[in-house]
C-alpha cells in the first residue's frame, strides 16, 4: 500500500486521483514555539466524491482507486511537513476536512482535523462548532488559496500545528 505524502498519485496507478489538487504543507511545533523534530505527520480524507478509502465506507464500491485517501510523512529538522493531496469535499453530516494525527515519538499521538475557510457548511458543522473556544476553532480552519505557479489548477494552504506537550 501507497502510503507517502502524494496522496494524488498512487504509485502503479496510471491516472492522478479525481479532484482538486492541493499542496498543504506547515510546522509542529510545540508551546515554546520550537520545531518538534522526529514528529511524524498522517492525513486521511475522503475521495474527490467524498467516499473513505475503507472498505465499510458508504459508497465504498465507488470509491476513486487513483486517491491514496491515507499519507504520512515525517517532518524536517524545521518541523516542516508538506502533503499533496485533494481539496476536501463535504460527505454526508459533515463539512469539507482533513483528518489529521502527529505522533510524537516518547511523546503520544496527537489528533486533529483542518478545515478549509470559507465552506458553507462549516456553521454547521457538529465538530468544528464543537471547539468551543473561538480561537482554537479559527486555529484550525485555514484559506485554501490558488498555487497555479506551484502546479497549475492547484491550490495551497498552511496548516501550523501546536502541541501541548
Ligand atoms: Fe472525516
Amino acid at each position: 500500500m501507497d502510503i507517502d505524502h502524494d496522496l494524488v498519485q498512487v504509485h502503479g496507478a496510471a491516472a492522478q486521483a479525481l479532484g482538486t489538487v492541493a499542496h498543504i504543507g506547515g510546522r509542529i511545533r510545540d508551546r515554546t514555539g520550537r520545531p518538534v523534530s522526529g514528529a511524524v505527520v498522517e492525513i486521511w480524507q475522503c475521495d474527490g466524491q467524498g467516499i473513505y478509502r475503507h472498505p465499510r465506507a458508504p459508497g465504498h464500491e465507488r470509491f476513486d482507486g487513483n486517491f491514496q485517501g491515507y499519507g504520512r510523512t515525517v517532518v524536517d529538522s524545521g518541523g516542516a511537513y508538506r502533503f499533496r493531496t485533494l481539496k476536501p469535499v463535504p460527505y454526508l453530516g459533515r463539512t469539507p476536512h482533513i483528518h489529521y494525527a502527529v505522533i510524537v515519538p516518547g511523546a503520544g499521538r496527537f489528533v486533529t482535523q483542518m478545515y478549509v475557510a470559507g465552506e458553507p457548511l462549516n456553521a454547521y458543522d457538529g465538530l468544528l462548532n464543537g471547539i468551543r473556544d473561538p480561537q482554537a476553532r479559527r486555529s484550525v480552519i485555514v484559506p485554501l488559496i490558488a498555487a497555479d505557479v506551484v502546479e497549475v489548477g492547484a491550490l495551497r494552504s498552511t496548516f501550523d500545528i501546536v502541541l501541548t506537550l
